[in-house]
């Protein structure tokens, strides 16, 4: 993966705790004091969309259908991981929407009394699903949007569909989901001209607008093509059209969050390439083919389908789960010098 060390903005570094069992249950935890109670599960690969940073226009080698965690199998570990504490899951893909069982996994995860349910998508198949998901129990929907303009969406996915993505985020603000977020990746040239009129959203709208550094997770490597806008140029490109913003708070990835003073939504910024905010990362992540990743700039890989494939028991689940998550790397940076990236696009990872 290439680094541009220029952009390195170190993080805090953080106290390593002394060891001490990592399976006498409360809430998981890793060596560094960090606690872990954010669940990202990845119910498959594949996507309708092959948006430049994310895929080439091929696709890329989706695995086969039985190498997928089944939907009884996401559940098993949904109650694993809320025995365990987790408090909040994010579904998120490839493209959730084309997973049959989502509307069951979201009522699943509000019957076992999860109270803070997401999902990430494209918005593309929102329409038929998003009453059924809002009565499953679905709290939040962030939507992926990273242009207005109708030709320019089709350069970034390279199909078309900015028409319905933009209709299915009115459709979740009027069915008044808790939370409407808007993910755009920022890439100069592509839609950098665009801040203003994304801010311009949040003015009637009660939905938070999301500038998203570009990161490198890319077989066919858009990174390399200097499109990258970090996340103090955005902040500042945000203040020469808004210097009244005020600081708001928001979740661990939102790094910084504004407010236009007067307007109804919310602006933020997350840095995911200068991975600023790893002190406080509170996030598990599942891949589609049960493997928990214990940060998104990390190789190693824990098994959980395995494990359940061969018969364990919950205890034992959510041991590796305590595990996987105790063995987190201090931050990004770490996590990439020890390992380049075996999977080739972030619809492997689950975003
Ligand atoms: P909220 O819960 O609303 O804050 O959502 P989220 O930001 O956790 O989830 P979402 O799926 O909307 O992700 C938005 C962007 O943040 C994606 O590009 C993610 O890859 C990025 N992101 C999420 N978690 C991490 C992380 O742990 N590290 C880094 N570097 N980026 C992350
Ligand atoms: N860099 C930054 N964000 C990315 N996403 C997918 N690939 C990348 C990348 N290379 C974003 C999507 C979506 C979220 C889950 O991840 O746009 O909003
Ligand atoms: Fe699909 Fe998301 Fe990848 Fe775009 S970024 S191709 S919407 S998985």
């Amino acid at each position: 993966m290439e680094r541009d060390t220029d952009l390195v903005r170190p993080t805090k570094t953080l106290k390593l705790k002394s060891f001490s069992s990592t399976h006498n249950g409360g809430l998981i935890k890793d060596q560094y004091g960090r606690t872990f109670d954010y669940v990202r599960i990845a119910v498959n690969e594949r996507c309708n969309l092959r948006c430049v940073y994310c895929m080439p226009e091929e696709g890329v080698d989706f695995l086969p259908q039985n190498d997928l965690l089944t939907t009884d199998e996401i559940m098993r570990l949904i109650s694993v991981l809320t025995e365990n504490g987790v408090k909040k899951i994010r579904f998120t893909g490839g493209e959730p929407l084309l997973h049959k069982g989502i509307v069951s996994l979201v009522g699943f995860a509000a019957n076992a009394g999860v109270k803070s349910i997401h999902l990430t998508t494209n918005g593309l198949l929102l329409e038929k699903v998003a009453k059924p998901l809002l009565d499953a129990g679905l709290t939040g929907i962030n939507i992926s949007l990273d242009t207005l303009d109708h030709q320019k969406f089709v350069e970034i996915t390279r199909r078309e569909g900015v028409e319905k993505v933009i209709d299915a985020l009115n459709l979740a603000l009027s069915l008044e989901f808790r939370s409407v977020k808007i993910n755009v990746v920022f890439m100069r040239d592509f839609n950098h001209r665009e801040i203003g009129d994304f801010v311009e959203l949040t003015r009637e709208k009660p939905l938070t607008v999301r500038f998203i550094e570009l990161m490198p997770f890319d077989a066919h490597q858009i990174w390399k093509t200097g499109k990258f806008f970090g996340a103090e140029l955005i902040e500042k490109e945000i203040r020469r059209l808004h210097p009244g913003i005020e600081p708001d708070s928001g979740t661990a990835t939102e790094h910084s969050l504004f407010k236009v003073p007067g307007y109804a939504g919310k602006v933020g910024i997350i840095p995911a390439f200068t991975r600023s905010f790893c002190g406080e990362c509170n996030r598990i992540r599942v891949t589609a083919d049960g493997k928990i990743r214990n940060c998104l700039y990390s190789d190693d890989e824990f098994d959980l389908k395995g494990l359940i494939r061969n018969g364990a028991n919950d205890v034992e689940i959510g041991k590796e789960i305590r595990h996987a998550m105790w063995m987190k790397p201090e931050d990004g940076w770490v996590a990439q010098r020890q390992g380049d990236h075996g999977r080739e696009s972030m619809t492997q990872i689950g975003g």
